[in-house]
């Protein structure tokens, strides 16, 4: 049964479906997302906890149309992330999602109050409104003692606030952080994750947090585990098992489909209205090593 993406849409903020990222590195490729599908709803605190190298970059780049997806869609209130040209995808950039990475957020040589109305002013907002704004926001994440420090004169933890102003500054509707407390200390990771939670509950914003700390994940109203770019449990039946084709045109066929597909050394290969359809060639009278020939 096909789903009625159009309904999907409608409910939630953000909808990803069959997402496949593959990077080229020199003449290898590495498959980043192999076929992910999950929703945001709208003013939902999603976390996604994974290892080390399972795609949780690159996941938040694809949804903030920093990159496209190889193959699959994003949608973003029911519109294709994917089918935007790069001008639309600066408006949505900048209109509607806020980042924070791990680090350097920040613009070095401006203190905290400049740094969060430097998004606004850029936007076109007037200097009044912009100042008021960045005082506001500034104030609610109890940073208005550090208004006047520059980057190097705050704590990590008071600088991830700042940046969290940052990204809030154009009342983004949706915020993509990336192991924004990575590297701070366990009281100081509190502080910023509570500052996530107020950006959440306050402004309304929806939230897309990745980690590979679960205590962090805690904060969220729901923890989605991703593993070798896939989300763990789900077993992606769009593309089954991916396999990579390298320079020379050998495609490596996985020991267990293999065996499951009753592959031995030889294979048919027909290309098909549906792709190409590889089948096992029966080798009884054929030799099965190249060497006995
Ligand atoms: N620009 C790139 N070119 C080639 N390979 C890349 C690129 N970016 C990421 N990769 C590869 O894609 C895979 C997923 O990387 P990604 O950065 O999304 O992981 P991650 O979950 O964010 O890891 P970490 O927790 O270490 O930040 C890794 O194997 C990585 O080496
Ligand atoms: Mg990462």
């Amino acid at each position: 049964m096909t789903e009625d993406l159009e309904q999907i849409a409608m409910e939630n903020k953000v909808v990803v479906r069959d997402l496949m990222k593959v990077y080229k590195r020199g003449i290898k490729e590495v498959i980043a997302l192999r076929g992910m599908d999950f929703e945001v709803k709208k003013g939902e605190f999603l976390s996604i906890v994974g290892p080390s190298g399972s795609g949780k970059s690159t996941l938040l780049k694809m949804i903030g149309a920093l990159d496209k997806p190889t193959a699959g869609q994003i949608l973003f209130d029911g519109h294709s992330l994917t089918l935007l040209d790069d001008k639309r995808s600066m408006m949505y950039r900048r209109q509607k999602v806020g980042f924070v990475w791990q680090t350097g957020n920040l613009v070095p040589g401006l203190n905290a109050l400049k740094n969060v109305k430097l998004p606004m002013r850029l936007a076109g907002a007037p200097k009044g409104a912009s100042d008021e704004r960045a005082r506001m926001l500034l104030t609610t994440f109890e940073m208005q003692h550090r208004m006047n420090h520059k980057p190097h004169q705050m704590s990590g933890g008071e600088n991830q606030r700042v940046a969290i102003c940052v990204a809030l500054a154009n009342a983004p509707e949706l915020l993509l952080a990336d192991e924004v407390t990575g590297e701070l200390d366990t009281e100081t990771t509190e502080m910023v994750m509570n500052a996530l939670r107020i950006s959440n509950r306050e402004f309304d914003t929806t939230i897309v947090n990745v980690t590979h700390n679960p205590r962090v994940s805690s904060y969220a109203d729901r923890i989605l585990h991703i593993r070798d770019g896939l989300i763990e449990g789900q077993r992606h039946t769009l593309y089954g098992d991916i396999t990579e084709i390298d320079a020379k045109g050998r495609m490596v066929i996985p020991e267990t489909v293999r065996r499951l597909a009753n592959i031995g050394r030889r294979v048919v290969l027909k290309v098909t209205s549906e792709g190409l359809l590889v089948s096992p060639l029966n080798t009884d009278e054929l030799p099965n090593d190249i060497s006995e020939i």
